[in-house]
């Protein structure tokens, strides 16, 4: 029988990212806390993060790369239908940032919404967007992934756990009805383990806190986090997520052209590539110049590799990442 409904594809039309200029070195972090620029290398591969400074926070971060991403699919703002924003760290619990972008942007015509995924935002943003193209109710939608961690961190001894990993961004890309049904998604998956909630987690009041912990007036509004365990969770997922979506697409890690992985830690994305025998430059890190950025992290590596051409329209992509809830997920894209 025969579907009424016109088989489409869904293309990446544009990307665009923004970086806030305030630079955070190790050097800096070493006159903060008791830390060193070696250990922070070697434990993380991590060289300097960005941070918002007076003035900026997530939803002005956001509509800067959704301009650019507006600009690079030569698309204006009236064309999208819908903005999902994929954050942690909206300004306010209402409105959503999504629809602060929106009045930034002046979007006049789309819906706009956040999703909050964590580390995981902005792939799961990819799947939900997709489907939601690929099913005909949209036709062009704006999906940012950005956040501003640096608000719930501690620059002090209290805090070196977690002040050295994150810095803040944002990214975003234009997904767009294309009649080549051929493009878009060929396998994904979202998981979540509830349980794992503990591992990392921004207490607001003193209920928030698992049961056995103290609640500290330091910790209120900080990131809590079990580097060691997310560390193990991770090195274990990582290559699982990646080996399981290949199985459901029904191809080798060989034939994926780019792995656009979460920038969690150096040493996490060197166990995934050496599992599947990747080659350096098929798995892009940008680690080392802007640490874990979050929901921001996937598109900031997109737009990076867009723009130096290598990624581009015919390859095969798969966009791959873990963080808070836990959550964890994949979209293996024919871009
Ligand atoms: N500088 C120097 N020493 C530090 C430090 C810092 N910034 N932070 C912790 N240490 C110390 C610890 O106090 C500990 O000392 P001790 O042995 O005397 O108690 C020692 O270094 C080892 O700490 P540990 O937490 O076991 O280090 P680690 O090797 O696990 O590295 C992380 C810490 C956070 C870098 C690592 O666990 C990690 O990257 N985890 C994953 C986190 C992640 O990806 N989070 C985001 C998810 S999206």
């Amino acid at each position: 029988m025969q579907n009424s409904r016109p088989m489409r594809g869904v293309r990446i039309a544009g990307t665009g990212s923004f970086l806030p200029a305030k630079k955070l070195l190790n050097a800096d972090l070493e006159k903060m806390m008791t830390t060193t620029d070696e250990w922070i290398l070697q434990r993380t591969g991590i060289r300097e993060r960005r941070i918002i400074s007076a003035g900026e926070s997530t939803s002005v971060l956001s509509a800067k790369a959704l301009g650019a991403a507006l600009a690079d699919a030569h698309l204006s703002p009236d064309d999208l239908d819908l903005i999902i924003v994929a954050t942690m760290t909206p300004e306010m619990p209402c409105p959503a940032a999504a629809c602060l972008v929106a009045n930034e942007v002046k979007a006049t015509r789309a819906g706009a919404f956040d999703l909050n995924a964590a580390c995981s935002g902005f792939v799961f943003g990819l799947n939900v967007a997709h489907d939601l193209i690929r099913g005909g109710a949209y036709n062009t939608i704006g999906l940012v992934g950005a956040d501003t961690l640096s608000r719930h961190m501690h620059y002090c001894d209290a805090g070196r756990g977690t002040a050295i990993i994150f810095g803040d961004a944002a990214g975003a890309a234009i997904l767009k009805a294309t009649d080549d049904s051929s493009k878009g998604l060929l396998a994904q998956a979202m998981h979540a383990d509830g349980p794992g909630w503990k591992d990392i987690y921004v207490p607001q009041l003193d209920r928030d806190f698992p049961p056995g912990v103290q609640p500290t007036a330091d910790a209120i509004n900080h990131v809590q986090m079990n580097g060691a365990g997310v560390f193990k969770f991770a090195v274990g997922t990582f290559p699982e997520l990646i080996a399981q979506t290949l199985e459901k697409a029904g191809l080798r890690a060989d034939d994926v052209d780019m792995f656009v992985c979460h920038q969690s830690n150096a040493r996490i994305l060197a166990a995934a590539r050496e599992r599947f025998g990747l080659a350096e430059e098929k798995l892009y890190a940008n680690i080392d110049r802007v640490g874990n950025t979050v929901g921001a992290s996937v598109p900031l590596c997109l737009d990076e590799l867009r723009r130096s051409g290598r990624v581009r329209e015919g390859q095969k992509v798969m966009f791959v990442a873990f963080g808070g809830g836990l959550t964890w997920g994949s979209s293996l894209w024919q871009l």
